[in-house]
C-alpha cells in the first residue's frame, strides 16, 4: 500500500494522539517531541481505541483507557496485563507539515 497523508503536522500536538483511517483500518498517530508513531488504534485485549488512552512519553507507550494496559510505541508489544498480544505499528514520517503513514497490511 502506498504512503497515506494522514493529518498535518499541527494536527496532533506534542504528547497527544489522533486516531486516523487509512484503507479501513484504525490507527492511532501519536507525537511525542520529534518522534511520530503509528500504531494500531484496537487494544488486543478487548477492541478498545488506543487513541483515548494515555501517552506515556518516557516509556514510549500508550496505556489503554480501559483496563491499563500499555503498549510500546515501538513494537506495539503490550508492557502490563491484560493484554497479551501484540497491536500492529506501521511505518510513519513527516514530510514539510504532512503526517505520513505506510500500512503493510494485517489488521490494525
Ligand atoms: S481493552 Fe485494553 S486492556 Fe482491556
Amino acid at each position: 500500500m502506498p504512503e497515506v497523508r494522514v493529518c498535518a503536522t499541527t494536527d496532533v500536538a506534542d504528547g497527544a494522539t489522533r486516531r486516523v483511517d487509512v484503507a479501513g483500518l484504525r490507527i492511532c498517530v501519536v507525537h511525542i517531541g520529534d518522534d511520530w508513531y503509528a500504531i494500531g488504534d484496537r487494544c488486543s485485549h478487548d477492541d478498545f481505541s488506543l487513541a483515548d488512552g494515555a501517552v506515556w512519553p518516557d516509556e514510549c507507550e500508550i496505556e489503554c483507557p480501559k483496563h491499563g494496559s500499555m503498549f510500546s510505541l515501538a513494537t506495539g508489544v503490550p508492557a502490563t496485563l491484560p493484554a497479551t498480544q501484540p497491536v500492529p505499528v506501521h511505518r510513519i514520517r513527516v514530510e514539510g507539515d504532512d503526517v505520513l503513514v505506510t500500512v503493510d497490511g494485517g489488521d490494525a
